[in-house]
């Protein structure tokens, strides 16, 4: 049985509403600062994929969209320098186009260090981070944020994309996990 989330949502740290009316502002500022560019949005499976569907209709100017996966070697390791690999790679040349890459969160900002690493030998004309949340205090290495949804602080958050074990993506809020209340699959 997967354990049901209210026995180990310590508190509901950005509702639905303050969630949509951040992705609006953030969807103008984008639409504002594209203007006549080749955008391309750039979703990281699988945590940004609701941020991703949220935020790209309210964004006016055309753009085209692409996904892929990374993974850090060892399961349940943190990501650091050299140890994140590409499972799912682009379909498409991103050569001379203006790349946004689109993310849940960063946390030490190793796995959007090596995403950006990759992404630049292939020659965009400019790439940058639009992420919907930001662990400031934990980061390690630095990565071109451009666009921040929330900074927020060093607690485990599910929902709204982020998973606990796989689990509760499509939850409409971000909520902080109680630790000492939740069982592990
Ligand atoms: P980083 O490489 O340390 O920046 O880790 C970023 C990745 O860790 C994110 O893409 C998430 O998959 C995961 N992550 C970090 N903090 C959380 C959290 O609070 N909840 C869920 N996933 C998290
Ligand atoms: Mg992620």
């Amino acid at each position: 049985m997967i354990q049901d989330y209210h026995d180990f949502l310590a508190e509901v740290l950005i509702p639905e509403d303050t969630l949509q009316k951040r992705i609006a502002e953030l969807g103008e500022q984008i639409s504002h600062d594209y203007q006549g560019k080749n955008l391309l949005l750039i979703c990281i499976l699988r945590g940004g994929v609701v941020f991703l569907t949220d935020l790209m209709r309210h964004i006016k100017t055309p753009h085209a969209i692409e996904f892929m996966a990374v993974s850090s070697y060892g399961s349940g390791k943190r990501a650091s320098e050299g140890q994140v690999r590409i499972t799912l790679d682009l379909n498409t040349n991103i050569m001379g186009r203006d790349v946004l890459v689109v993310e849940d969160i960063i946390d030490s900002g190793h796995t959007l260090f090596s995403v950006i690493e990759m992404l630049s030998t292939r020659k965009p004309n400019s790439l940058y981070i639009c992420t919907l949340l930001d662990k400031t205090e934990r980061r390690e290495v630095k990565v071109p944020v451009r666009y921040c949804g929330f900074e927020i602080p060093n607690k485990f958050v599910f929902g709204y994309g982020l998973d606990i074990d796989e689990y509760y993506r499509n939850l409409p809020f971000i909520g902080v996990v109680d630790l000492k209340r939740y069982q592990h699959n």
